[in-house]
Formats: structure tokens, sequence, C-alpha cells
């Protein structure tokens, strides 16, 4: 079901075209490219991919202390700019109580040092690459200019890498390496990448985005947060300091000697991209970590926190809710979205988020008895999936922190009648280099060709449409989710996003304006291992 070229290139609005979603033909393809065995479909759960099994004894659930990422201490403040000094390298680090996991890291932790910025304060951050393959990072979120922004091939090669173009050593040549980008700003060692931060206040993640690598690199460690504050939100008084707390959930599994499993066909990521059959719906791990710790726990006041979760699990999708003993559940009042706060709290008994979301959220422990345990499970999660962390009430406590009714007032208001375009964008499996890939529009990523140009400044409506789940995420801008399957957006949807959950054979209508700065970008599924094997596509601003 290939697309005509002429569809890639938009159309103006006006101008109908009625195509059927065709969601059968496409669970058929699935089915021809042997996929369909796999657990990817045969699973009816959200999840799309298959669960590792850990092959070492698992903590029980609870008993780890939640840990709190160190928060990265600038190594200059000049001209306005924080500057800031991270270094990737391998690590042995605790995971599982008593077993040393190596891992790669930012700065030899897991998660990476938190970034804490000021809204329209440049951060300036140089990475050195320690680690044995290039690397790319990009500030998820992050409204970055393009040479910033860690195109997947803007690569920072460490020491003794051969130049681009020329396979990996050791390398089957069937990586990066090959497919040439004429474009591709490589560095040596280091690279600096600056951060403008002219954007809403929002809670953004940094992580590694090298081409057809991403799944690997980010399950074995390199992501990280990065907080990006002003004073009106500051204002408004919500819960802070020690009652505002960062949550990275992440599924991971782990062989027999403590090391983190993926099936990768090349372990040594150098070479050969993508993941054994099984997985390639995507690689679900059967230990969940909030903050890099399995299933925490954390001493709270009987008060009003804010919770600011992300999922940073590379396939892996969750649907919170927080459970008291004895089965009552507590409302997880939504204050925020993935680029920020929203007009004003929405309230929700369960709230589903996929990988790379964010959610801020207000939970209210003072009516929970002292002594008392609040379990947030994974209404989807099924065994110790189940589990996330929990939060044991420890004291009673004053609490002056309100909520308020409204949050924020400057959310762009974009309509319908102001897009210059309506684009739609499948979102399918389908073949590539000979094996199963994933698609947009029939094709796989391509970093030298152009996909969708946008005019800066331009309003837009896109329509994606999917066939099983697929987290969409553009770089650059946030836009706000306009519909889904025809009706309105879900009541999660609020807000200004930069990611939107596409669920099986569901189309959903974005909009939003390309502004901000010129340059080349992506947009692609957060899946990671969907990401690697090609569901990626170019995004120019012109
Ligand atoms: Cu979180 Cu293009 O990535
Ligand atoms: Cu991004
Ligand atoms: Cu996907």
């Amino acid at each position: 079901m290939r697309e005509h070229a002429d569809d890639r290139a938009g159309r103006p609005m006006g101008v109908t075209r009625r195509r059927a979603l065709n969601i059968g033909g496409s669970l058929a393809l699935l089915a021809a490219t042997g996929l369909a065995a796999s657990a990817a479909l045969s699973r009816h759960p959200p999840a799309t991919g298959a669960e590792l099994r850990s092959a070492v004894p698992l903590p029980p659930a609870f008993r780890v202390p939640l840990p709190l990422p160190p928060v990265l201490a600038p190594v200059a403040t000049s001209g306005g700019v924080d500057r800031y000094e991270i270094t990737q390298r391998a690590a042995d680090v605790e995971i599982l109580p008593g077993v040393r996991t190596p891992m790669w890291t930012y700065d030899g932790v897991f998660p990476g040092p938190t970034i804490e910025s000021r809204r329209g304060r440049p951060v300036a951050v140089t990475h050195r690459n320690e680690l044995p393959v290039p690397t790319a990072v990009h500030l998820h979120g992050g409204r970055t200019p393009a040479e910033s922004d860690g195109y997947p091939t803007d690569l920072v090669l460490p020491e003794g890498w051969p130049d681009a173009a020329r396979p990996a050593p050791g390398g089957h040549g069937h990586g990066a390496h090959t497919m040439h980008d004429p474009r591709a700003v490589e560095t040596r060692l280091t690279r600096d990448y600056t951060f403008p931060l002219d954007q809403r206040p929002a809670l953004l993640w940094y992580h590694d985005h090298r081409m057809d690598f991403t799944g690997p690199a980010v399950w074995r460690g390199l992501a990280g947060l990065h907080i990006v504050r002003d004073d009106a939100e500051e204002a408004l008084g919500l819960p802070s300091g020690p009652r505002e707390l960062p949550l990275m959930i992440a599924d991971r599994a782990f062989t027999e000697d403590g090391g983190l499993d993926y099936p990768a066909l090349d372990p040594t990521l150098r070479g050969r991209p993508g993941v054994r059959e099984p997985y390639l719906g995507g690689v679900l791990g059967d230990v969940i970590l909030v903050n890099g710790a399995p299933w925490p726990v954390h001493e709270v006041d009987a008060a009003r926190y804010r919770l600011r979760i992300l999922n940073a699990s590379n396939a892996r999708h969750y649907d919170l809710e927080a459970v008291v003993d004895g089965g009552r559940r507590l409302d997880l009042v939504q204050v925020g979205a993935d680029q920020g706060l929203l007009a004003a709290p929405v309230t929700h008994r369960s709230l589903p988020i996929a990988p790379a979301e964010r959610y801020d959220v207000v939970v209210d422990f003072s009516e929970v008895p002292v002594g008392g345990l609040v379990r947030v499970v994974d209404r989807t999660g099924s065994g110790r999936t189940r589990d996330v962390l929990a939060f044991r009430v420890a004291r009673r406590a004053a609490d002056d922190s309100p909520v308020p009714d409204v949050l924020a007032d400057d959310l762009p208001t974009w309509r319908r009648s102001e897009a210059v375009r309506v684009r739609e964008l499948s979102f399918r499996a389908g073949r590539m280099r000979g094996g199963h890939g994933w698609l947009i529009d029939g094709l796989p990523f391509d970093p030298a060709r152009s996909d969708v140009t946008v005019g800066l400044g331009d309003v837009e409506v896109w329509r994606l449409v999917a066939d099983v789940h697929h987290p969409v995420h553009l770089h650059l801008v946030g836009f706000r989710v306009l519909s889904r399957g025809g009706g309105p957006p879900l009541p999660h949807d609020a807000g200004l996003k930069d990611t939107v959950s596409l669920r099986p054979a569901e189309s959903a209508e974005i909009i939003t304006r390309f502004d901000g700065y010129r340059g080349r970008y992506l947009f692609h599924c957060h899946n990671a291992e969907h990401e690697d094997m090609g569901m990626m596509a170019n995004l120019e601003v012109t």
C-alpha cells in the first residue's frame, strides 16, 4: 500500500481525498511479514512487543528506596548562559540490590544527571563520547536549533572510529554508515549542544538518537531529565521541593550475570542494527524501574505531591493508577502534559502513558492513614509488571499547596481554519532491507530523502493513521490533539503535546504551527524498536 509521492508533500486545504484506512490490509501485511506469530499481535494487551525474562533473582516490590537523579551543576555561567559538561561512558551501576550492571551512562549514573534550567536562559552542554560507538544527543521536547537537535547522523565519533561512509570496524556494513547522508555533521570526541530554551516550562528529557541504534543505546542507560522552569509556574504554588518528584519509568531485563538483556542482532552495537525476530514489535522487560530502581518505595507526608512522570521505556505502555490499601483509588489530578501546564486541571482515575510521553500530576495523600501504602500500578501489566512504585505515608503534615482552577493562559489555540495544509501520514508495518520494517507512508527512514517540508510559521493539520500502537513524536514543535478516531480527543490528550499515542487501527488529528527555527528535523514513532526499524521521517522547516 505504497502512498503516492505527492501525498507526502501534502496538499492544499480544501482538496479532499477519500481513502479507506485499510487497516485489514495492513494487518494482513503484518502477517505476511511473519510478525503475526510473534508477540506483536497475538498479545492483545496494549503493549506492542515481546517481553524478555530476567535470568537473575529479582527483589521484592516496594523495598528499594526511590532514588532521585543528581542535579548537574554548571561548570560556568557566563554571558547569561549556563554551561555544562557530560561524559558518556561505560559504568557499573547498582540497579538490582547487590548486583553490578554494566551500562552506558551520562556521567556514570542512570538516569543521567538532571539539568534544571529557566525559560529563555540558554544552556550549553558539551558532551564527551567515551563509549565504543558513535552517539547523538537529542533533547526531547526542546525547541532547539537544528544543529543542536541531535539529528541521527550528526554523530559524535569516539576516538579511533573511522570517518563517515566507512563501515564500522568489525561491522557487517549494514549500519548507519552505509546510508550516506551528505548533510551529516560529525564531530570527533566532543560536541557542543546549545539550547535556547525559549519555550514553556516543562519536563524534557535527553537521550541518545543514533541512527539505527537508539533502542539499544537508551536501554543501556543513555537517558536523563531536563526540567525547564519559570516564575509564572512557580507563582502557582504547586507542590515543590521535596514534594515535587520526577519519576522516570523504564522497563528492563537482566541476564544471569547481572547485565542488561537486549535482543540485539549485534550486541556490540557497532555493525548490524536490529533485534531478533520475536522482538520486532518492541522490546519489553520484566522489571519496572523508576529513576533506575526496581519497584521502588518513597516515604511521603500526608500531603499533596507533584509527580512529574516520564515513560522512558522503549516499547512498554502503562495505564497508571494509585491504589490505597483496601483498593480505593486516589485521583490523579493532571496539571501538565508533555509541553507544560494545562489551561485547567483534569482529574483522572487512571492515566495511560506511552513511550516518551510526560504527565504532570498532583496526588493528594492527606486522606491516607499514617503507615498506609499507596501503590502505583499499571492496569495493563500482569504479574510483576503490574507494580510500578509505591508511596508510604510516613507522617501527618501541613499543606498549603493549592491546585488552582486556572493553571496557564498561554496555550496556543490554533484553529482548523488557520491551517494551510492537511497531511495524512500512515504508520504501518512493512518491509525494509529485505526484512521486516516499520514504515511511514510506506517508506523506511532515509536521511537523504526529504519527506515533509513545511514553511516557517505555517499552521498545519496532520492526520496520523496507525495499524498497531505507535506513539508519534514531532521534534521542534508542540501540538494539540484535535480529534481521535473521528471523535473528540481523550481527556489525557489535553494541553500541549509533543508525542501522541495512536492506538491500534486508530487515526488522530494534530494541529501545530511550525515556528522557532528553520532546518532539518524529524518526526517518528517513539517505540524505540520501530524507530530503529525505519519508522522515522524528515521534517524540513524552510
Ligand atoms: Cu525522544 Cu526523536 O526523540
Ligand atoms: Cu524529540
Ligand atoms: Cu511504532
